[in-house]
């Protein structure tokens, strides 16, 4: 079952191209991560989704429904945590989200308890009676969460929810989203490739506005393929032979024993291990074993969203 779905989404702020042709899905009751460098198209994304933005063109259905010519049915199900929450700072955090879920439909004799319920999975129950202009940076971070959660939307939306959060309270943020997994769908965009790794079943990964990577983490690591091939043959003659394949960025060759040898073969991102392996059986050396190296999430996202020409900001052009 697909939650999001994603078309050939293409977005211009003017003449400025910030989406350019990307399609994904969100299957239901995952987390998946949104990631890419600053300036991706992150943002301009979730805001679409979230219907508070316009697309230039290309199809979003959220549960089943198209978020423009069913704005209210798929608003209805989705929270939405923007990457700055406006909050009304001389409302209490009870009152404030109390008109919130108002505003969002809620009947007025499930308001109390839904409230209460979004303020538990928020952890803002100890500051239900504070004005939210005297609560701290993390603190209004979670006042915005439980406003995301306080309709019970089957699909969260969450624009960097532990940007500015202390360790503490992103160990929280990280339970809280543990605990939404199954029952929501959440769509989750962060920096922070540590929480990726311990919150997300799926990644969407982003760059200078277009797709580049979708799927489970095994997926991405192995996007950012390195591989590690063992053979009959010499090593340099084997090194020599995988060298020369397209998409081979580095070769080291070590001899295990006699007649064998092991490669670690570096391919450029999204590359193909098959035609190295051919290579190499048509060069006489027969291939033993192939199996993927893992590569850390963060030098995964960096092969993924670096140019050529190293750059590291994605900014626009
Ligand atoms: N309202 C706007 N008007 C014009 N250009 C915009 C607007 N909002 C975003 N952009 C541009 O669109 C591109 C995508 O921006 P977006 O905010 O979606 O990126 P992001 O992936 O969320 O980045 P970050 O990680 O910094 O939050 C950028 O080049 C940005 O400058
Ligand atoms: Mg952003």
């Amino acid at each position: 079952m697909t939650a999001i779905a994603v078309d050939k989404l293409t977005k211009r702020y003017g003449t400025h191209l910030a989406i350019h042709d990307v399609s994904f899905t969100v299957p239901r009751g995952s987390i998946t991560g949104f990631l890419g460098p600053n300036g991706a198209g992150k943002t301009t994304t979730l805001r679409i989704l979230a219907g508070s933005l316009g697309k230039t063109s290309g199809t979003v259905t959220v549960a089943g429904f198209d978020v423009e010519t069913s704005s209210l049915e798929a608003r209805a199900r989705i929270g939405y945590l923007p990457e700055q929450a406006p909050l009304y700072p001389e409302m209490r955090v009870v009152e404030y989200l109390t008109f919130r879920a108002e505003l969002k439909g809620v009947a007025r004799r499930d308001r109390r308890a839904w409230v209460d319920e979004a303020m538990e999975k928020a952890v803002v129950g100890g500051v239900r009676d504070a004005m939210i202009g005297k609560l701290s940076k993390g603190y209004r971070q979670r006042v915005g969460l439980a406003d995301a959660l306080v309709a019970r939307p089957e699909i969260v939306l969450l624009d960097e929810p532990t940007a500015g959060l202390d360790p503490n309270q992103i160990h929280e943020v990280r339970a809280l989203l543990r605990g939404l997994g199954g029952a929501h769908t959440v769509l989750l965009s962060t920096h922070v490739l540590s929480e990726v790794e311990a919150s997300c079943d799926r990644v969407v990964v982003l760059a200078r506005g277009e797709l580049v990577a979708e799927g489970s983490l095994e997926v991405l690591h192995a996007a950012a393929g390195s591989f590690v091939v063992v053979l009959r043959g010499e090593p340099e003659a084997a090194r020599t032979v995988a060298s020369a394949v397209a998409d081979v960025t580095r070769v080291e060759a070590s001899s295990v024993d006699e007649g064998t040898t092991r490669l670690v073969v570096h391919l450029a991102a999204s590359a193909s291990i098959d035609p190295v392996v051919a290579a190499l059986v048509s060069a006489g050396m027969g291939v033993r074993e192939v199996s993927p190296v893992r590569t850390s999430l963060e030098e995964a996202f960096r092969a993924l969203t670096l140019t050529d020409k190293g750059d590291e900001t994605g900014a626009s052009s």
